[in-house]
This record gives structure tokens, sequence and C-alpha cells, in this order.
């Protein structure tokens, strides 16, 4: 089961430039292309001709031309022309309301008149100077909820990520129990890291402050940054306010489901900083979450082909780090359940 009435991230700004670009969302496909403006549309990629994909097409002015057998259509989605027809046949393309923002694009897969613009998250972007980031993308083998509720949990990156992330995050991601709190279509994490290590310098103890948001349908953002250490208890163990930051990082994570076992996960991390080495340092950075992601791909790769195998019915058992995930699988699963019965 899929949400439908969602934006969902097709990809980076940056990957869809003169040719059209096809993949497939919620079993949907898609074909994003620009027309000679740059303007972004985004369509059903399959023709009604032959069902080619028109993603495989060519960009011509403000028109796309399916380049299996020749039929053209216009922004609208309608065919405008088709070889040997005087008049071009009345028959159009499915459109979806497409959206650049915070350098993704976002696509609405229900229906039109409900595509409202400010249920997309609020993303970093990875065009700002001031805060350089890099970015990436894989492919799971795995049913988009596995993710989710890896990334509602980060509790596993003491294990998972024992040689990676922790150490480069310098903290105790086990022992230390955020904050979970639940707003409309997202929940929030905050929580510090008292006596955490400096990631530039592991012999410098700092405290920690790490909140991100996790909003449907799967899209995770987040925000670290430490301070010197003592800070957590001045600030009342509360979000920090009024001090300085030694370090920051950011990171911009989505999760689109391509089908019931498969699934999209782009990402991109970065700092906040403007130091002359800046590039580098991000540049470091990625290297680790690349390493990190492919650990998080094989545990859930290997976990979902034991689900698989199991029963959906059978007991879990629940431990305090599931408060997340399961708010998670609560919140998607009521606004399924809203849509269907629409
Ligand atoms: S499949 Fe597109 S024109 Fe034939
Ligand atoms: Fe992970």
């Amino acid at each position: 089961m899929f949400l439908m009435e969602s934006w969902y991230v097709f990809g980076w700004s940056y990957e869809v430039a003169e040719k059209p670009v096809g993949r497939v969302i919620i079993e949907q496909p898609i074909v994003v292309w620009r027309n000679v403006d740059g303007q972004i549309h985004a369509a059903e990629d399959r023709c009604p001709h032959r069902h080619a994909p028109l993603s495989f097409g060519r960009v011509e002015g403000n028109h796309l031309r399916c380049m299996y057998h020749g039929m053209t259509f216009n922004e609208a989605g309608q065919c405008v022309d088709a070889p040997l027809m005087a008049e071009a046949p009345k028959c159009s393309i499915r459109t979806y309301p497409v959206v650049e923002k915070d350098s993704w694009i976002w696509v609405w897969t229900g229906a039109p008149e409900n595509a409202d613009e400010s249920l997309i998250p609020k993303a970093w972007g990875i065009d700002d100077p001031n805060k350089p980031m890099r970015s990436h993308g894989i492919e799971y083998d795995a049913h988009y909820q596995l993710i989710h509720d890896n990334l509602c949990d980060l509790s596993h990156v003491d294990f998972v990520h024992e040689t990676t992330l922790k150490v480069a995050s310098g903290a105790d991601w086990s022992a230390t129990e955020p904050n979970i709190t639940a707003s409309g279509r997202s929940i929030k994490y905050e929580r510090w890291f008292v006596d955490a290590a400096l990631p530039s310098d592991t012999s410098v103890r700092v405290d920690a402050w790490s909140t991100y948001e996790f909003v449907v349908p799967g899209i995770f953002i987040l925000y670290g940054a430490r301070f010197p250490a003592g800070t957590a208890e001045k600030c009342g163990y509360q979000a920090p306010e009024g001090v300085t930051p030694l370090f920051e990082n950011i990171e911009q994570q989505a999760v689109t489901p391509i089908s019931e076992t498969k699934t999209a996960y782009r990402y991109a991390t970065g700092l906040i900083m403007d130091a002359a080495n800046v590039t580098d340092q991000v540049k470091a950075r990625m290297e680790v979450v690349i390493k990190t992601f492919e650990e998080d791909r094989q545990i859930i790769e290997a976990q979902q082909k034991i689900w698989a195998l199991t029963d959906p019915e059978m007991k879990k058992q629940f431990l305090p780090q599931d408060k997340g995930p399961t708010m998670m699988r609560r919140l998607m699963a009521k606004l399924i359940r809203e849509q269907e019965a629409r």
C-alpha cells in the first residue's frame, strides 16, 4: 500500500537537463522533462500508442516527442502530432504537479487539485555556498517502511555503524533516548549527547545537540551542533539558544518507494561553515556517509529477506527505541486509511 496523496522526491534538480528522465514512483512510471526555457514538467512515462517510455523521447521546444513512432505531446499532456495523420489523435497522457524546491524535484502523485505546495517539507538545499553539501543516491531491495524504521530509530548507529558514523559523530546513540514529538505529518527528535567527542579532534570533549525531523512520506532533515562541555547543563538540557557552536552539520535524505520491494534513497550531507577547507571536510564526510548507508543497505536488505519468510502477524519484541518507528508507521497507516476512505 502506498500513500498517493503526497509529494515524492523524484530526484535532484541537477539530474534533469536537456534529456527527459524516467523513474518509477509508487509503481507509477513518470517522466520529468524541461522545455526549451528550462521549465520543469512531469507526465506519465507511457506513450498511448505502444506504451514505449517517453523518457526515451526528445524535447522539441515545448513538446515531448516519443522516439518510437513519433507521437508528440504538449506541456498539458495532449497529443499534438502523429505521423501520417493530418490531425493529431484525440488522446493525452496524465500530467503530474511538479515543483523544484531545495535542490529536489517533487512530484505529487495524488489528485492534482490536492497538490498543496505547503505540504513540501523544508530541506537545506545543496546550492547554498554557506552550507556546502554533497549529494548521492542508492536503491534498496526493500520495502520503504523498513527504511523509515531505520531512520526513525538512530540507536542502530552504535551497532550497524560501529566503525563509521558512530566514530564520526563521537556520540553514544543507543544509550541516549531522544525526546520525540509528533505534529501533523512529521515526527521530531531532539537530544543532547553530553561528553561527546569533537569529530575533528576526538580528544576534545564537547556537548553535542542533535535534532531531526522525519516527515511524510519519508523525508529526513537533520541538524547537529557541537558546543563546549557544560553547554547542555547551562541550557537546562533544552534546545541551545544564544550559544555559538564549535561545529555544525546538516543532512537531507529522501525515501521514495519504487515498488513494494524496491526503494530509492537520495541523500546529501554537509556542514554550516565558511572555513577555507570546507570542501575537503564535506568530501571526507561524504566518504563516511556513503560507507554508512551501504551498511544500512546490507542490514535492511538482509532483514527484508527474513521478513519475506515471516508471517506478518508474528509478534515482534518491543524495545523502548521502537517508539519513533511505531509513531511513523501509525501516521502513515492513518494517512493511507484516510485516502482509502475518500
Ligand atoms: S510507442 Fe510512442 S509513438 Fe509508438
Ligand atoms: Fe543507519
